[in-house]
């Protein structure tokens, strides 16, 4: 037995469906699945139906999560309905609660809409379908706003490739304020583990071997700031269909310690999983977790709070027991 008291975590980046998808999880499934693995803040991103682009989307979601431990922080469009064309209206979202602004499921392909993006300094999290070919043309826009005098704010979701990460790593070589997040199914798994199914079907897919343990020096040497989980869940029968007609996403709140701890250690999870994403979020971690590191568990998906009780973790012994006083 291990007992540890630490600070609890912040997930800038998870899936909730509501409003839309209720049956792929809610609000409340998802804000009690991330309580139970020891989450005070969560970020929520905007691809529900209708889009959160709009302020009755936006008060809808937060009137939806009050009175949960667990705190989300909605993230809204960059541009109407994911077009990638217009832009929303960044300061009357922002301050009716707005924490970030994201795309994300589709990438921003337009330049120039990227650019008055950034140029807004609101804290841009970035999906790039094209990975490295995205991230460079990105960060090249975010170097010239810096140039011009701007403090453009980015952040790339879910990096899962060797090429992408030596782009990143060289801009922040330049001196470049940019940050970026992995997941844990991007240091865990490669396309060797991918079956005929969905189970283990996200976006980015899962990449080389070479790609995974690029990703983890790129932890250890401070190339990606913030472990993240995508938690993206969709129907249990969807997940289980053929890999082609499977949908992209998949859970990963109640994994995400244990995977992280076992591949970083405490010290790297912390900074991970708390304090940089406390920092890029200028959010203040107020609640502590109890975990046992010794005690293990094995994972099974119908345990799960979240709806998606599908999981690539399936049997997995595991490591990381939170302790509920
Ligand atoms: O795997 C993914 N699922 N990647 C994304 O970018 C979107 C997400 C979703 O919304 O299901
Ligand atoms: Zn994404
Ligand atoms: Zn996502």
């Amino acid at each position: 037995m291990k007992i540890v008291e630490i600070p609890a975590f912040i997930d800038m980046h998870v899936h909730f469906r509501e409003p839309g998808f209720e049956y792929k999880e809610t609000i409340e499934t998802g804000l009690k699945s991330a309580q139970k693995a020891g989450y005070e803040i969560v970020c929520t991103m905007p691809n529900t139906k209708p889009v959160c682009d709009n302020l009755n989307t936006l008060n809808y979601i937060l009137e939806k999560s009050k009175g949960y431990s667990c705190k989300l922080y909605p993230v809204c469009a960059v541009t109407k309905n994911l077009n990638s064309e217009e832009l929303v209206d960044f300061e009357t979202l922002s301050n009716a609660g707005a924490k970030a602004f994201s795309n994300d499921g589709l990438p921003i392909l337009n330049h120039s809409v990227f650019y008055n993006a950034l140029k807004s300094e609101k804290l841009i999290l970035s999906h790039l379908e094209d990975e490295t070919k995205e991230a460079i043309w990105q960060i090249q826009i975010f170097e010239e706003l810096t140039r011009e005098g701007f403090s453009p704010r980015l952040h790339f979701c879910h990096i899962s490739k060797k090429s992408t990460l030596e782009a990143i790593k060289a801009a922040k070589a330049r001196g470049l304020k940019i940050t970026c997040e992995t997941a844990p199914h991007y240091f865990t798994f490669t396309k060797e583990n991918v079956t005929d199914t969905g189970v283990f079907k996200m976006n980015p897919p899962l990449g080389e071997e070479s790609d995974r343990l690029f990703v983890i020096d790129s932890v250890k040497d401070g190339t990606i700031d913030v472990l993240s989980t995508d938690h993206a869940p969709h129907g249990n029968e969807e997940k289980l269909l053929p890999y082609d007609k499977s949908p992209n996403g998949i859970t990963g709140l109640e994994t995400a310690f244990s995977l992280t701890f076992a591949q970083f250690g405490l010290e790297k999870t912390l900074e991970l999983m708390s304090y940089n994403p406390a920092k890029i979020l200028g959010a203040e971690i107020k609640g502590k977790n109890k975990f046992d590191l010794d005690k293990t568990y094995t994972v099974h998906g119908a345990e799960f709070s979240s709806k998606c009780k599908v999981t690539p973790y399936e049997n997995m012994i595991l490591k990381g027991v939170k302790i509920d006083d």
